[in-house]
């Protein structure tokens, strides 16, 4: 199998579900990942077919503390949306006066809260995972959130903390009643972290549960992945963390290994040509490495130059270290090469 080009994105004429009154195009959705979906990474997510663009989470105590440094780590860009800016945080009030704030000043078209984030650090104060211990807090939260915000509000959970604490049914009942217009689930409990088999049967129970749409997350890796979530769930959507990084291709159902190397040479350029816009030569090249490891990984011919290659420091090197190990990679024709699909 070979992917036909990806973008630009084909035009889907009716929404495939509603968030609230916000009208959602696709059922493929790129998992916020904190240090990943920074604004280029999302704008790509977006082009090749992500339906929603999630930022990485916000603590709401930097909101309202050093909102410049917020404001420009998140730089929404128009066309990205409908973009959803994660927040986290312990204290209902700070919650609620930081998402009015990103409300007032970004316009994201829905405001998610972190109930997932494994980070024992965030657990312990009650934020991430460990807002799941208090139903109560949860249920004023949204209350309030509801109340003051225009937009809708989502959350973003886990199953639980662990195999004795698994209160999703619970926690998917009281976000619904008190006003979550989705619900994105992470199928493990936060002593998994991300390690183990995703509960795709708790996915599916959580969807019987409620009437709002339920994002299905964890272990999506190909596009038929894709297509056993949405059949054995009935979720929405599917949401995709790590596959999606290994493959941005994934997100318009394209196996990694059916990408042409053209398409991929295409998009690894636009994508450090993104990062150098918004974080300046230096730094986009530095946060790109990660990147391009993921890009280049099916290559033989990456793993003789990795090291040299990742440590390049100026864009240009860069680039030509990176066309080396393409033309190699197809001229060797273990993957697929340079033509477009017939
Ligand atoms: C590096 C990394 C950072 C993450 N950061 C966030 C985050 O900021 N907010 C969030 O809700 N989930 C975060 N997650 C969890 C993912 O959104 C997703 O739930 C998880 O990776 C499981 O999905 P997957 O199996 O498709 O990767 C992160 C995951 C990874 C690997």
């Amino acid at each position: 199998m070979r992917c036909a080009r990806p973008w630009p994105r084909p035009k889907v004429s009716l929404p495939t579900f509603f968030v609230r009154d916000v009208p959602i195009y696709g059922d493929v959705v790129l998992a916020p990942m904190d240090g990943i979906t920074d604004p280029p990474f999302r704008a790509l997510g977006r082009l090749l077919g992500s339906a929603m663009a999630y930022t990485e989470f916000i603590h709401a105590v930097d909101v309202l503390q050093r909102p410049q440094w917020v404001w420009r780590r998140l730089r929404p860009r128009a066309w990205e949306a409908p973009l959803v800016v994660q927040l986290y945080g312990h204290t209902v009030s700070l919650l609620v006066e930081a998402a009015r704030r990103v409300q007032d000043q970004l316009g994201p078209a829905i405001i998610d809260i972190n109930m997932g984030c494994p980070d024992p650090s965030i657990v312990r104060r009650g934020a991430g995972a460990g807002m799941l211990r208090s139903p109560l807090k949860i249920a004023r939260l949204f209350r309030r959130l509801t109340q003051v915000l225009d937009v809708p509000v989502t959350a973003k959970i886990r199953l639980g903390l662990d195999e004795g604490c698994k209160p999703y049914r619970l926690i998917a009942r009281v976000l619904e009643e008190n006003g979550a217009a989705l619900l994105a689930v992470h199928a493990r409990t936060q002593a998994q972290g991300y390690r183990g088999q995703a509960d795709w049967e708790a996915i599916a129970e959580i969807v019987s549960l409620v009437r709002i749409p339920v994002l299905g997350n964890g272990d999506v890796r190909t596009p038929e992945d894709i297509a056993r979530m949405k059949r054995t769930t009935g979720v929405a959507g599917v949401m995709i963390g790590r596959g999606a990084l290994a493959n941005p291709w994934l997100l318009a159902r394209c196996p990694r290994d059916a990408v042409p190397i053209e398409e991929v040479r295409r998009v690894l350029r636009w994508h450090l040509r993104a990062n150098i816009q918004h974080y300046g030569p230096q730094r986009g090249l530095v946060l790109f490495r990660k990147f391009a490891a993921r890009y280049l990984a099916p290559y033989p011919a990456f793993q003789a130059r990795r090291r040299a290659l990742l440590t390049l420091e100026d864009p240009v090197s860069f680039l030509d270290a990176v066309d080396a190990v393409l033309a190699e990679a197809a001229a060797s024709g273990t993957t697929p090469g340079p033509r477009e699909p017939s």
